[in-house]
């Protein structure tokens, strides 16, 4: 259960999450998409790649979901121009397809690698892939980013998230790392956020706005090791 000051702090920022329109872009780039595919955003929150998917896929029918109101709410009004963009609440681990693309950023954790790819796989067409992005910890990473992670007992190294990815019966046709940028961006809207929140705030606003500072803190400490690998995958042959 999401409290409510963890969605206050976390509402008008235009991600919940690192991420680049780039990223998207590279994505379509190695995926040799239908000319007019079926497309889910799988945990889209406020939308910021729901409208790269839209503008890089006018031919597509895309739909985003998210499990909170609000989010889809300001997904649907960033999407508005949009008429080949539909957004809903939905919970990602009942989807049914068929889709030619299940896009999902900073988000797949929540269900599990092996067992959120295993579930999509029936919701996906024959050449059907997933583009999702992973929190990745190289084996000889500096403790600071060690520690940054501390809360996610499932980190490990891209062998290990390859591990995962095969476990669900898929293999990983291609795979980047999101870093730098996207983090600085992310986190200097988080703490414009914490900034503009902090006069005023109660005793649990207060604890989660200095959680949120502390994370940031311990990212501008191993900026370049800090990393989600943006990993492509598709059902691997004779996979059921
Ligand atoms: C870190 S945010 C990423 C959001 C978005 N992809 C982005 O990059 O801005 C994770 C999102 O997952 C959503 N979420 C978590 N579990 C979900 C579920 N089972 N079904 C749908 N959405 C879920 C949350 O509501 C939240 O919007």
């Amino acid at each position: 259960m999401v409290d409510d000051a963890f969605l206050t702090l976390h509402r008008e920022m235009t991600r919940q999450g690192p991420g680049t329109s780039e990223d998207v872009r590279w994505a379509l780039s190695q995926l040799d998409l239908p000319d007019a595919p079926n497309v889910l955003d799988a945990a889209c929150g406020p939308g910021a790649d729901l409208v790269t998917l839209a503008e890089c896929l006018p031919r597509a029918r895309i739909e985003g979901i998210d499990q909170l109101p609000h989010l889809v709410e300001e997904a649907r009004t960033a999407t508005d121009r949009f008429t080949n963009v539909t957004v809903s609440t939905g919970d990602m681990a009942q989807i049914n397809g068929f889709y030619d693309l299940i896009w999902c950023s900073g988000a797949l954790y929540f269900l599990g690698v092996t067992e959120g790819l295993t579930l999509w796989k029936r919701a996906l067409t024959t050449d059907g892939a997933v583009a999702f992005s992973e929190p990745v910890l190289p084996a000889d990473a500096p403790q600071s980013a060690k520690d940054f992670w501390a809360d996610y007992p499932a980190i490990s190294d891209l062998d290990g998230i390859t591990a995962r990815v095969e476990a669900a019966g898929y293999v990983v046709q291609d795979h980047r790392l999101i870093t730098g940028m996207a983090w600085a961006d992310y986190y200097a809207q988080l703490g414009g956020r914490i900034a503009s929140l902090r006069p005023g705030a109660d005793a649990a606003l207060a604890q989660v706005l200095d959680d949120a500072a502390r994370e940031i803190a311990l990212w501008r400490q191993a900026p370049g090791d800090i990393a989600y690998a943006l990993i492509l995958a598709r059902p691997g042959f004779g996979a059921i």
